[in-house]
């Protein structure tokens, strides 16, 4: 079985959750290709998918929701696995699990993928990142923005590779 392992990133971060689950699926015994969705040409070439994006202020990557929109036939008839990476604090100023109130807000489009299941990784941010865009060269500048953003990597090593694990179950127990 052929799995697509698909992703947008900014810094990185979520390149190497996608990684790791890849290589999860090759150690469940899957044929596996792990891709930035820019350089995705056949998604009908794979069993099942997994897609995956960085969170930026509670959106994923522009890259990831065109790839999603572009390719919604192929991916509605496919096995499909979504997740959001973001959070680098474990709750926000109110006090709310940052894992439930961080976006992606166009969950309700990506829910119209019919994906088996969307989870959001907590993700990983670092102070020596070039800034990127307005909102980071905002952040890199003003110091009570910088203290909103401390240096952290969260991802959850344990629950990405227990999640990928049952993403193998599932695949290998698809029809052939
Ligand atoms: C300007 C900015 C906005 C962000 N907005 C969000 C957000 O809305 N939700 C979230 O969970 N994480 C947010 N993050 C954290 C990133 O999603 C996190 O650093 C992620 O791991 C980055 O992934 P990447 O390295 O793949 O680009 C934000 C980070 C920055 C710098």
């Amino acid at each position: 079985m052929a799995v697509l392992v698909t992703f947008a990133t900014k810094h990185g971060g979520t390149a190497g959750i996608a990684e790791r689950i890849a290589d999860r699926l090759r150690a469940g015994g899957l044929d596996v290709a792990v891709q930035p969705v820019k350089q995705v040409r056949d998604v009908d070439a794979y069993d099942a998918v997994v897609l995956g994006s960085a969170l930026y202020m509670f959106h994923w990557m522009g890259a990831a929701r065109s790839f999603a929109a572009r390719n919604h036939d192929a991916l509605s008839r496919k096995p499909l696995w979504l997740f959001s990476s973001g959070p680098i604090e474990a709750v926000d100023k109110e006090g709310r699990n940052q894992l439930e109130v961080s976006g992606p807000r166009e969950i309700d489009t990506l829910l119209r993928l019919h994906p088996r299941d969307h989870q959001v990784f907590f993700g990983v941010w670092s102070r020596t990142y070039k800034p990127s865009g307005f909102m980071e060269r905002f952040v890199h500048m003003m110091p009570a923005a910088r203290a909103a953003f401390p240096d952290a990597d969260l991802r959850d090593w344990p629950r990405i590779e227990a999640w990928a694990d049952g993403i193998a179950t599932e695949v290998r127990a698809l029809p052939r």
